[in-house]
């Protein structure tokens, strides 16, 4: 099933750079004003987003995803479709897809966490082959956010959600709007992208702990700044550690050495091995 096609995008790099513009290493807040520096294409990008996950968007996706009928593929050979994503935006120095994916789980494994975390570094943004499905990006990467309630204001640039559908109805606007306080996180519709449609296709494979990871690695609302505490269950304040330690290697992992994909491919072939069958459903 090798496809010899490239896809081209443009943005889906800056996205990445916006978050750690936000999330700098030192400290971990913004220390400049942030709105008057991010790039016009970023407020773009957030403006469509706010402007286009309402609740029955989500839905929609979740029906067409979940049932992973679109391809039947191993997991290294998703890592190499998805290398075939070219972001316009990202100078060649940046590196590719699966050089993200392998500085991730390199920096992981290097500090002496457990095989599935560091398999967990290596899978993360295999999601991000919704691009070659043809979906838009704000569909697919950005900060995810619960739909169906009212948007926490931290929430990267809240000023956008006016602009959303669901905005001028009341009963998704309160604070719990179509959950149940307490509900916890499985209960509740994230804004749809790259970390919800990898979960449905690992769910089965991976402990639950990796599966956090993957599924609220862009929940910066919940893992950054502490929001949405009143939707949340126990089995996600014990997970939230886990998916505070992942975002540590998922933003600052990037080193100026590249990964020795080839090199290193024997080694990660036997750790995908370990968990998943040589294929599975997208
Ligand atoms: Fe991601
Ligand atoms: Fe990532």
């Amino acid at each position: 099933m090798a496809d010899t096609a490239t896809t081209h995008t443009t943005g889906l790099h800056e996205w990445e750079e916006d978050v750690l513009q936000r999330y700098p290493e030192e400290g971990g807040h913004v220390f400049r004003d942030y709105a008057a520096e991010v790039r016009p294409s970023v407020k773009e990008f957030y403006r469509l987003n706010h402007s286009n996950q309402t609740l029955d968007f989500v839905l929609s996706m979740k029906a067409k995803y979940e049932p992973r009928n679109m391809r039947e593929m191993g997991v290294w050979e998703a890592m190499e479709y998805l290398n075939t994503l070219v972001d316009d935006s990202d100078p060649d120095t940046d590196c590719t897809q699966i050089e993200h994916l392998m500085q991730t789980s390199e920096s992981i494994r290097k500090d002496g966490h457990p095989r599935w975390m560091i398999l967990t570094g290596l899978l993360h943004d295999l999601g991000k082959i919704l691009c070659l499905f043809g979906e838009p990006q704000w569909a697919v990467v950005g900060d995810t956010f619960p739909v169906g309630c009212k948007y926490s204001d931290k929430v990267v640039w809240p000023e956008f959600f006016p602009l959303n559908p669901d905005y001028t109805k009341p009963e998704l606007q309160t604070e719990n709007g179509i959950y149940q306080p307490g509900c916890g996180l499985d209960n509740v519709h994230m804004s749809y992208g790259h970390d919800e449609y990898l979960y449905h296709v690992v769910k089965d494979y991976l402990p639950l702990s990796a599966l956090y990871m993957i599924r609220y690695h862009s929940f910066y609302a919940w893992h950054r700044e502490g929001e949405y505490g009143h939707l949340l269950n126990d089995q996600d304040r014990e997970n939230l550690k886990w998916v505070k330690l992942f975002n540590g290697y998922d933003l600052y992992s990037k080193v100026d050495v590249r990964p020795d994909v080839q090199g290193l491919r024997p080694y990660y072939e036997e750790l995908i091995a370990e968990f998943f069958p040589p294929v599975i459903r997208w």
